[in-house]
């Protein structure tokens, strides 16, 4: 079969399957109790929490938290929620290999700094357990995302990076319409994390966000710890919100994978005018030298021929929006406009379509299913989809629906786009982490209303 064909056909599959009835694919569902526990409870492991809490179908063992306002916040939700309180374990950074010997447990999630994240996945696989989720990203270096990938293997274990935009309501429903081939064959795709991260990346130790220019030692939460990458490294360090529903869309690591990328990187301004704007000139951090360049743009190319377009810019002011374009030979949609244009079916030639009448009728079927049960979870419902996908995966005892292989894929891209801006913009190769199993991988994500 000629590779486009080869393509072509698991998009059908994954389409067929797409409005396919849920118990016609999974063989049961299991109505055990899950038995997680939680590593890191600041602002999103609190976010996690709460959705773990509302699940009956979770009982939640053990937190492990180092900071004493976190543990009180996350210790308060729990009591709150009238469930039992887990073991709880502090008092050092290695507290969380402690919490690793607890037998039994089905899963564990790891909600903690970006450093952390590879030695934690390592450790719970390690301890033999088989569901690793972890916030975005996997790891820092090529060779962490490496090791990750081959532990899991050599475990036998589930690693889900807990990619929460891939299901977004708007993302969602563009993904069946690629799968209904409304844009036709999909040529090109844009997408990134544009927010203005200035208020997070620092503040004064005590509020979260913003009233001060502190970072490190003195400051609070993301503050903590993110603004050093800023400080020390110059890449997209933050690719997945973007790039994950794009390799929904593409099929990468299913019949499609990247081959390689090139990035560019802007100068850098906005950290240092924001200090010297909310701190004054003679404030220390306004001598600090960011290397981060406020807008990273990288391109990529994929084995079956289209090409992304991603773009990292977080310290500029800027409303927020991830910059997502799918376009195919029939047409495309455009997030930050709100439109889609699909020639012959668009209301008028050449101009564009309110995007929501296309978005209503291609509402993803999970969304159908699911969208009471999203009310109050975070990031307008999508986190909600994301514990549930791990949760039963661990039920059904099945692969989780992003697995390890896309969580280092997309990962990947931060130390690739590290590189290539060193090397003076060169283009520098994707690794296929799939083994060449790309070529025969299915799609999986989402293809009907369960999970
Ligand atoms: N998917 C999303 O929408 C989303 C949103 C926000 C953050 N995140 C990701 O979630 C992760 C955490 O971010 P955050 O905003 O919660 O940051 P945070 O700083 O508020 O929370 C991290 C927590 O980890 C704790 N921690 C640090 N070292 C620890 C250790 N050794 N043992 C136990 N706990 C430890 C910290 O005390 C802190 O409370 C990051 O990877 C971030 O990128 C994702």
């Amino acid at each position: 079969m000629k590779r486009r064909n080869f393509i072509r056909n698991t998009g059908f599959a994954a389409a067929a399957m797409a409005i396919a009835p849920a118990a016609k694919v999974f063989a049961g569902t299991a109505d055990t109790k899950v038995r997680l526990a939680i590593i890191g409870v600041g602002a999103r492991g609190q976010n996690h929490l709460d959705l773990i809490l509302r699940r009956d179908d979770v009982e939640l063992v053990a937190i492990c938290e180092i900071e004493e306002r976190a543990l009180t916040i996350a210790k308060e939700m729990i009591t709150k929620s009238g469930k039992k309180m887990p073991q709880v374990f502090t008092g050092d950074v290695n507290a969380w290999k402690k919490l690793l010997e607890i037998k039994g447990l089905d899963g564990v999630l790891i909600v903690t700094p970006w450093e952390l994240h590879k030695p934690m996945i390592m450790g719970a696989l390690d301890a033999g357990i088989k569901y690793v989720g972890t916030e975005v990203i996997l790891g820092i270096t090529l060779e962490d995302h490496w090791d990750v990938v081959k532990a899991a293997e050599k475990n036998n274990a589930h690693v889900m990076m807990m990619e929460n935009v891939c299901y977004r309501r708007d993302v969602m429903a563009v993904l069946n319409m690629v799968r209904q081939g409304m844009f036709g064959e999909i040529i090109h795709l844009q997408g990134g994390y544009q927010h203005d991260l200035r208020e997070v990346k620092f503040n004064d130790g005590v509020n979260m966000y913003g009233h001060g220019v502190e970072f490190g030692e003195k400051a609070y939460s993301e503050a903590h710890w993110r603004t050093e990458h800023s400080v020390h490294r110059n890449g997209d360090l933050y690719p997945t919100h973007g790039i994950g529903p794009i390799a929904h869309y593409a099929n990468i690591n299913r019949g499609n994978r990247f081959l390689s990328l090139c990035s560019f990187s802007s100068k850098a301004r906005g950290l240092h005018n924001h200090i010297v704007k909310q701190g004054g000139e003679s404030h220390p951090n306004a001598k600090v030298n960011f290397k981060l360049g406020d807008v990273v743009t990288t391109s990529i190319n994929c084995a079956n021929g289209e090409t992304i377009l991603l773009q990292h810019d977080t310290n500029l002011p800027r409303p927020y929006s991830l910059g997502f374009r799918v376009q195919g030979t029939e047409g495309l949609w455009m997030d930050v406009n709100k439109s889609i244009y699909i020639q012959e079916k668009s209301a008028r030639a050449h101009q564009w379509d309110d995007a929501k009448t296309w978005l209503d009728k291609y509402d993803h079927p999970l969304w159908q299913r699911w969208s009471k049960d999203t009310e109050g979870a975070g990031h307008g419902g999508m986190d909600f989809f994301v514990i549930h996908a791990f949760v039963e995966s661990i039920k059904r005892k099945t692969p989780t629906p992003m697995d390890v292989y896309d969580a280092a894929t997309w990962s990947s891209i931060t130390p690739l786009s590290e590189r290539s801006i060193e090397l003076g913009n060169q283009t520098v190769e994707v690794p296929d982490f799939t083994g060449g199993q790309w070529m025969y991988r299915k799609p999986v994500f989402s293809l009907n209303d369960s999970y």
